[in-house]
């Protein structure tokens, strides 16, 4: 792969021999190390005039074997220093398009280390990168300012296995090769209380554009699996990440944070937390960042959540979240399919959020939303920060064995406005009383759907004719019991 150059950023008969070219322009320089050094000069000097720099589907102009720098891949030598060295390398090439690294089977030990910008991280079959679970060799960093504390403790927070900053056209893909983060010490100190920060995530790239992780499998992440924080265009495609569904606290499949123009699809998710989780900072360190997740598209996903949902909204939402689309998606054996958390405290708004074909194969809740998820970073936050959820629809909810289809736990201070339910069929397992449960919500079905909706409701024929309009948006219907 990987073979196209730059259009006009090489002649002709180079680049029809570039292969043979590359090799021995590599083995006349002996030594990686030099090599390494003087890429950027040796590359001008051999290529003149840089081309427009832009790669075509995540193929770059320049390929290397993480074997070329050192890595040994045995699963017990460190490898760390060979990934640096290889980044550093590809990081000279970025005006000429940048360069793939790619990863050979084999088990790849390393601690974290930085991407960089134009890269492509390219994992063969049966390649793993494991992450070193010793916490001395992971790198502390600020807390996220839109949280203001690390989400465990105080204090700095350890960063990501792979860990990017202000980067733009990063590809993370492969022949499903595998991203590791051996997070079983991780769970356990967590567990005794042994760790003094914030567990770090196995992939997290902050304040990027354009990136891309497609065709692996990400697994066994000490916290959060994958977080982009404050990205704009990030796309995750058919990607396989795993936890254990219990006792791997926090292992969070997908955790979009303050991002925009994101699509997530073609990916099968069972973790230790939520599969997927949409956020945007928390209560007055949130507000103040103020920097909403929107334009979120998630699509043709399987999931389990046996702890948490497997689609949540919230509840770290105070930048906001807003136009949201989640469609072909199956929750199976889950202890939540569906679910908007939030608190007073928090600020922002949920709104715009679609849910259409979605199908529940055995869960205890199936559509959520709670407004008193009452964990704050400290008890300065504002009391009087009520979030705002509006405009959501369900459209196409079909489902077996679920035994609560819809709890809207709305409240006096965050009622849930304008809530839309058309076309649902939620076969339930056996009680038939408290099943649409609803507490301030006001909204319609429209049609007749299954199970019958809660009294809060106003309802509309097929054709949107009112039939009956609701006069207790307020009552109370709530049973955690069941
Ligand atoms: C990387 O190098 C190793 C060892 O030399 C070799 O076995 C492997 O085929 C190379 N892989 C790629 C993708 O070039
Ligand atoms: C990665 O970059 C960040 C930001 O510059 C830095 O804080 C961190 O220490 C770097 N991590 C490693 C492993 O070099
Ligand atoms: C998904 O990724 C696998 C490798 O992980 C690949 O074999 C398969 O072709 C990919 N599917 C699509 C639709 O891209
Ligand atoms: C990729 O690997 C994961 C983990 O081994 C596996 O569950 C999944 O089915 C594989 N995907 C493909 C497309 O082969
Ligand atoms: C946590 O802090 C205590 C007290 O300073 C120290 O003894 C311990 O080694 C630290 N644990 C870790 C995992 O860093
Ligand atoms: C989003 O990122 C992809 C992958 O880098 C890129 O091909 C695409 O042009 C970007 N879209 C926009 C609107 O910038
Ligand atoms: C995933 O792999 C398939 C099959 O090899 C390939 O066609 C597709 O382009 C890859 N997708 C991405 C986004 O890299
Ligand atoms: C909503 O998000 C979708 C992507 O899911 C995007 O195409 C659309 O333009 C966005 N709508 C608005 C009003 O921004
Ligand atoms: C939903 O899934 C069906 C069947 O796999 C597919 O035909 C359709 O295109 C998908 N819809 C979207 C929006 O991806
Ligand atoms: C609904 O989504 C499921 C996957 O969850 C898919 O198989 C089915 O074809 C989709 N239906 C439509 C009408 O898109
Ligand atoms: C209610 O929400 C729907 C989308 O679910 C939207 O089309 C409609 O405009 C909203 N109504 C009001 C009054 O905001
Ligand atoms: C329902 O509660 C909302 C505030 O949550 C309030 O504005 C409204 O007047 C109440 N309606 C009734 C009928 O009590």
């Amino acid at each position: 792969m990987a073979e196209s150059l730059p259009v006009g950023g090489f002649p002709a008969f180079l680049s029809s021999h570039k292969t043979l070219f590359i090799v021995l322009w590599i083995s006349a320089f002996g030594s990686v190390f030099l090599w390494q050094r003087d890429i950027v000069g040796a590359g001008f000097s051999v290529f003149g005039k840089a081309g427009p720099g832009r790669s075509m589907s995540g193929s770059r102009p320049f390929e290397f074997n993480i074997t070329d720098f050192g890595g040994v891949g045995d699963g017990v030598t460190d490898d760390t220093a060979a990934f640096e060295r290889a980044i550093s390398a590809i990081s000279k090439l970025g005006k000429r398009g940048g360069g793939q690294l790619n990863v050979p089977p084999g088990k790849w030990l390393t601690a974290p280390f930085n991407l960089t910008s134009h890269m492509t991280l390219f994992l063969a079959e049966d390649a793993e990168i494991l992450g070193i679970q010793d916490e001395k060799r992971w790198p502390l960093m600020p807390p996220l300012p839109s949280y203001g504390y690390g989400r465990e403790h105080r204090g700095p927070r350890y960063g990501s296995l792979i860990h990017g900053q202000n980067l733009e056209d990063v590809v993370i893909t492969g022949h499903n090769g595998s991203i590791n983060g051996q997070g079983q010490s991780w769970w356990i100190k967590y567990r005794q209380k042994l760790l003094n920060h914030t567990r770090g995530p196995l992939v997290q790239i902050m304040w990027s554009n354009d990136i891309v992780i497609s065709n692996i499998t990400l697994r066994d992440s000490p916290f959060w699996t994958f977080h982009p924080y404050d990205c704009k265009n990030v796309t995750v495609r058919n990607v396989t990440i795993l936890a254990p569904v219990f006792g791997a606290p926090n292992t969070d499949g997908i955790d979009p944070d303050s991002c925009e123009d994101v699509v997530i699809e073609d990916c099968y998710i069972s973790v230790g937390d939520d599969a997927i989780a949409i956020k945007s900072g928390w209560d007055q360190y949130g507000i103040v960042y103020g920097r909403p997740s929107r334009n979120i598209l998630i699509r043709n996903l399987i999931v389990r959540s046996m702890v948490s949902a497997g689609v949540s909204i919230g509840s770290e939402m105070s930048g906001g979240v807003s136009n949201v689309t989640v469609e072909n998606v199956t929750v199976w054996s889950s202890r939540r399919a569906v679910r908007i958390k939030t608190a007073v405290g928090r600020g922002g708004y949920v709104r715009h959020i679609t849910y259409r074909n979605l199908t529940f194969d055995d869960a205890q809740v199936g559509i959520v939303i709670k407004t008193d998820y009452n964990e704050h970073p400290d008890m300065d936050f504002d009391k009087n920060a009520f979030p705002i959820l509006e405009n959501i629809s369900f459209t196409g909810i079909h489902g077996q064995g679920v035994r609560v289809p819809v709890r809207i736990h709305g409240s006096e201070e965050i009622p849930v406005r304008n809530v839309t339910f058309r076309d649902m069929n939620v076969g339930i397992t056996y009680k038939k009383k408290h099943i649409f449960q609803c507490a301030f919500v006001q909204g319609r079905v429209i049609g007749t759907i299954f199970p019958a909706p809660c009294e809060n409701l106003d309802i509309y024929d097929e054709e949107e004719r009112p039939v009956k309009l609701s006069t207790a948006q307020n009552v109370t219907d709530i049973d955690y019991r069941v």
